[in-house]
């Protein structure tokens, strides 16, 4: 592990301060909800999707959230901006609550918008960012996972960085069947009182692998903390799964020079990228919802299943 002064060297600043949101997907897996609107705007309850990310990077104490966006996905900046009309009318009619709600949006934290032309992937979308992201380590949130928790994953995976210094990745243990949909680690665990048998460092990866091929079961989650020198390895990484430039691929060039580490976050995640757990999703978030949470419950009881 690299000293404090050394790392300080490297980078402008230890600390997270700027978070990318990749959401130039074409969401093909909710055609036809899909076909004019962004995925990241389906509703979990009375919430669009990439609301929940971006309350996640303002929870996590990160000001500042980069947006890579393509065509079509204007409705995402509308919600984030704010809305004169919208404002006006409900404070016409004294509707303050809602009034709070629709202006909160607009104040969770800073955003900046980059376009990515071709969608040529999760690794192609982070260099899109490289240049307003510059010289200091970085997030990135996957808006498609959901992760309810005490302390924001995000939050978790800082701390984490904070002590140990390398890039950090999300992960959890899935089902053997399902490591294809994932990155995939190897790795050696790391001996820490706090952190026991929930840290590893890396030693390999690999992105949707075979069952039969997959190194381990522990699979990436779309949280990461990022070192700077990952956009050195993106530029010269060629496309891998899917035809796509691949961060994992990125990611496994970056482990043979500098620390990287999976980290076992405490949460709850839902993979709202998929149709069956967006509607665990919405199930399990509505039952917590003050105001529908109770008749909801009711209602789920009484269905003859
Ligand atoms: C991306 C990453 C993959 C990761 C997953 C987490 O894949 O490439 O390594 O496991 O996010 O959600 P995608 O789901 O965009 O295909």
């Amino acid at each position: 592990m690299a000293h404090e002064s050394e790392r300080n060297g490297r980078w402008a600043t230890l600390e997270i301060r700027k978070a990318v949101l990749p959401v130039a997907g074409l969401g093909t897996r909710f055609l036809p909800a899909t076909k004019s609107q962004p995925k990241e705007m389906l509703p979990i309850v009375d919430k669009p999707l990439v609301q929940y990310g971006v309350e996640e990077v303002a929870a996590s104490g990160i000001p500042l959230a980069i947006f890579v966006t393509g065509r079509g996905k204007n409705a995402i900046e509308d919600h984030f901006d704010v809305s004169f009309e919208l404002e006006h009318m409900l404070a016409g009619r004294g509707k303050e609550r809602l009034l709070n709600q629709v202006r909160s949006i607009s104040r969770l934290v800073e955003i900046n918008y980059v376009r990515q032309k071709n969608p040529l992937g999760l690794g192609h979308a982070l260099l899109m960012a490289k240049a307003m992201i510059g010289a200091e380590p970085f997030a990135v949130l996957l808006a498609d996972d959901i992760i309810d928790a005490p302390v924001p994953c995000l939050k978790q995976m800082m701390e984490v960085f904070r002590r140990f210094g390398g890039s950090v990745v999300a992960i959890q243990n899935v089902d053997r069947k399902a490591v294809s949909s994932y990155g995939i680690i190897k790795g050696t665990p790391v001996a820490d009182a706090d952190l026991r048998d929930r840290l590893f460092r890396i030693t390999d990866m690999v992105e949707k692998p075979e069952p039969r091929e997959a190194p381990s079961n522990l699979a990436i989650i779309g949280r990461y903390i990022l070192t700077p020198s990952i956009f050195k390895e993106l530029a010269s990484t060629p496309r891998g799964a899917g035809g796509e430039i691949q961060l994992t691929d990125a990611l496994r060039r970056l482990l043979k020079k500098e620390p990287v580490y999976g980290f076992i976050f405490e949460g709850k995640r839902y993979d709202a990228g998929d149709k069956l757990g967006f509607l665990e999703a919405t199930v399990e978030i509505a039952l917590k919802q003050p105001e529908i949470g109770k008749p909801f419950r009711k209602y789920l009881k009484g269905l003859k299943i």
